[in-house]
């Protein structure tokens, strides 16, 4: 690596994230305990939902939400093709098959429009899992009107998206459910890990039972309650999805950082965005009310660049930038392509996004100096490819 490389991401952790997991390696108790269920508590109050459900990652809670709300064999979820693979193989685990429906022109978000077509279409579908890509919050409004209208739940892919505080509420709260992620490039993170919120208390009740091998008391209420330890029942086929006191006791360092982690992407985004707006070959990323500015996603304009996204992606990367791409839609991806016969032509805008994007680095602890370097590099870029007249 060379010296100046700056890092597509690196985790804020200080003595808060090591003085909290001393103390849980301290105690004696290392699995999901009175930590995670102060986690869940504060979690919960931050994002005003009544129920939050820590989960060892948001695959999990996708599939945990979806099997509480309905999603099994004979149904189908309707979601973007825009997304990360879990987003879909969750409700393949279930039984369940994927439709999808393109995003907006104008951002990487689920269109309403298309929603309502494919629901029109397809009486199957048990739940609309719209995915607010980036951090940028899908037309939550629109999409759940339009799933009320049909039946049909709506089960937020919110990994993305914390803390995505918007008129309706935070995103991830507005749906029956939302899935919060806390992956290691997430905005908070414990390594791997994530929450589930839900609006309904038998669908939390729910999650909770089949996150733990449908058992019906939790660990901690076996060896804190009155009642023997060795006494419980398992009433449904679950799975193991709880996460362990050691990741929650980082994820309640990181929440608490929350505000000022959101505080410093947000200046990184408002340096880039006047750096970049107006500039020939570039466009600024989709800005909705509520961005939770996980990621940049920095579009090219193939109309006037003579390149296309992996040649100046490379060029970035050259020049010590570590930049990524989100995502490579379903249609692009073997499995999902093959299972349901997609073609990029029936996802236009998708494909555009695919083809033009590049994702630049953004966290907190980027310094000015890399700031400026990530501008001079984009900058410089552009400007070598821009097409001459
Ligand atoms: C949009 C989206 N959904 C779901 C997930 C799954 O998250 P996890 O890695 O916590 O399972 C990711 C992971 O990056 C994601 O980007």
């Amino acid at each position: 690596m060379a010296p100046d490389n700056i890092p597509f991401f690196r985790p804020s952790f200080s003595e808060e994230e090591e003085r909290a997991v001393i103390e849980v390696l301290r105690s004696g108790w290392l699995t999901t305990g009175k930590v995670t269920l102060e986690f869940e508590r504060e979690f919960a109050r931050f994002v005003g939902s009544p129920h939050a459900l820590a989960v060892n990652s948001a695959s999990s809670g996708l599939l945990l939400a979806m099997e509480a709300l309905g999603v099994g064999p004979g149904k189908k979820i309707l979601t973007t093709p825009y997304t990360f693979a879990s987003t879909a193989m969750s409700a393949r685990h279930l039984g369940a098959e994927v439709a999808y429906a393109d995003i907006e022109k104008d951002t990487y978000s689920l269109d309403p429009e298309r929603v309502l077509e494919a629901l029109e279409r397809d009486g199957s579908v048990a739940a609309v899992v719209p995915v607010h890509i980036a951090g940028n919050p899908c037309d939550m409004q629109a999409l759940c009107a339009i799933a009320e209208r049909f039946g049909v739940a709506v089960i937020e892919d919110a990994a993305h998206s914390f803390p995505s505080k918007t008129e309706s509420g935070f995103a991830g709260t507005i749906g029956d459910a939302g899935v919060f992620s806390f992956y290691a490039t997430k905005t908070i993170t414990t390594g791997e890990g994530g929450m589930v919120c839900a609006k309904d208390p038998d669908v939390a009740s729910r999650i909770a039972l089949m996150r733990s091998h449908g058992i019906n008391r939790t660990v901690w209420d076996r060896y804190t309650s009155p009642k023997a330890s060795w006494i419980y029942d398992v009433v449904d086929e679950g799975w193991k999805c709880n996460l362990p006191d050691v990741l929650s006791a980082i994820g309640r360092a990181q929440l608490a950082k929350a505000d000022s982690f959101f505080r410093s992407r947000a200046a990184i985004v408002k340096r880039y965005n006047e750096a970049f707006a107006g500039i020939e070959g570039i466009f600024t990323p989709p800005d909705g009310p509520g961005n939770a500015w996980h990621l940049y996603l920095l579009r090219l304009d193939l109309d006037v660049l003579d390149c296309d996204r992996d040649a100046f992606a490379t060029e970035l990367q050259a020049a010590g930038l570590g930049v990524s791409m989100h995502f490579i839609p379903h249609f692009e991806l073997t499995y999902f392509r093959d299972r349901y016969g997609l073609k990029p032509a029936d996802f236009p805008n998708a494909d555009l996004k695919f083809r033009s994007t590049v994702t630049l680095p953004l966290w907190p602890g980027m310094t000015e100096a890399m700031v400026e370097r990530v501008v001079t590099v984009v900058l410089e870029t552009a400007a070598r490819h821009g097409k001459r007249p």
